[in-house]
């Protein structure tokens, strides 16, 4: 049976952008493959966020991830640091990853640039324990967002640089898979920026009550307003109607369409429908986070034995990497 893997860094609230560019499509594919959904609390680390904000943290994303559907009786549901049999493929993978090829990683060179006091080799090798996440339970598919291609290649190339080294066909080449459409899809920010993102600052969060969504949508960035019949949008607009094709129906896109197609369009009425939809979306999971976040013992028992399972895989393909490299199994 097919594996599918996938993980989400927990440096606060899930957005937008998590859950249509990732979760939702977890919460599907657990219906019909062997899945595992974790929380990358190692990733996280290379901002350098106090214990505290880890362990919060973790927690956090952990009842979210159930109050958006994700049931630990169909997927291993874990924190990745609860698996120390990740960090061993990260470190035999990082002895074949290349200085090179990790510095020109996008996100690499971004990160580099924003935060220049702090360039370390965790940041640097964030796509080799990307890849060691990825590749220690054998997976085929991972759902993630747009914006995580350029770290699906280099897991990629990972896994066929060790198989060619050891002449094995021991590690699937993992793609990126989203229900979503082809490659994924990326939610875009309200501040007129291409993608909501944590570091942007310009999120919609799944427990924002509804009159902080509003407030945020209601301060989305526009334009002047539509100039021509038929125009094509401008990206602070367009971004306005790729939310509203996400979060609302079919005929509220094209009623909002057919208004900006014939210049009548205002956005004020675009935005006051965008943010009852986003709130109609978000309710019920809202709710759920906040049942789930008060039952630590719940918490607590769903992460043991996501851990078992999760290390219980780990190891299997970790006694097959050891053979292969040649060190003795006992
Ligand atoms: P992270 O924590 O930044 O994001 C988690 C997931 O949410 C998706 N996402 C988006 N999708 C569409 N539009 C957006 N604006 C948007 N923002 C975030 C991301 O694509 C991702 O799927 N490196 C990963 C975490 C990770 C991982 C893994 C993922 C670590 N190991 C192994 C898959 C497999 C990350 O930082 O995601």
């Amino acid at each position: 049976m097919e594996i599918v893997l996938s993980g989400i860094r927990p440096t606060g609230n899930l957005h937008l952008g998590n859950y249509y560019g990732a979760v939702t499509s977890f919460v599907k594919l657990q219906e019909a493959y062997k899945c595992f959904f974790f929380i990358a609390d190692w990733h996280s680390l290379t901002t350098h966020p106090t214990p505290e904000n880890i362990q919060n943290s973790a927690r956090t994303i952990l009842s979210e991830y159930l109050a958006c559907g994700l049931d630990p009786e169909k997927s291993t549901i874990y924190v990745q640091s609860d698996v120390p049999e990740v960090i061993e493929l990260y470190l035999y993978l990082n002895m074949n990853a290349y200085l090179g090829e990790l510095e020109r990683v996008t996100s690499f060179k971004e990160k580099a640039r924003k935060q220049p006091d702090n360039v370390n080799a965790g940041l640097l090798t964030y796509p080799t324990l990307m890849a060691a996440d990825i590749l220690i339970h054998r997976s085929h598919k991972v759902p993630v967002g747009k914006d995580q291609e350029q770290n699906m290649e280099m897991a990629r190339k990972f896994a066929r640089r060790f198989n060619m080294m050891y002449n094995t066909d021991l590690f699937p080449e993992p793609q990126n898979f989203s229900l979503a459409g082809q490659g994924g899809i990326k939610i875009p920010g309200l501040d007129g920026s291409g993608k909501m993102g944590k570091s942007e600052g310009n999120c919609i969060y799944l427990c924002d009550e509804p009159s902080v969504i509003r407030k945020k949508v209601m301060k989305a960035v526009t334009d002047a307003g539509p100039q021509a019949m038929n125009s094509e949008k401008p990206e602070v607009i367009q971004n306005l109607f790729t939310l509203l094709d996400v979060v609302s129906t079919k005929d509220t896109y094209d009623y909002f369409n057919e208004k900006w197609n014939d210049c009548t369009l205002r956005y004020g009425d675009l935005k006051k429908q965008l943010a009852e939809d986003i709130i109609k979306a978000t309710d019920p999971i809202r709710e759920r986070i906040k049942e789930y976040a008060g039952n630590t013992d719940l918490l607590q028992s769903i992460a043991k034995a996501g851990a078992e399972k999760a290390r219980e895989s780990a190891a299997a393909t970790l006694k097959e990497v050891r053979k292969t490299i040649g060190f003795k199994v006992y």
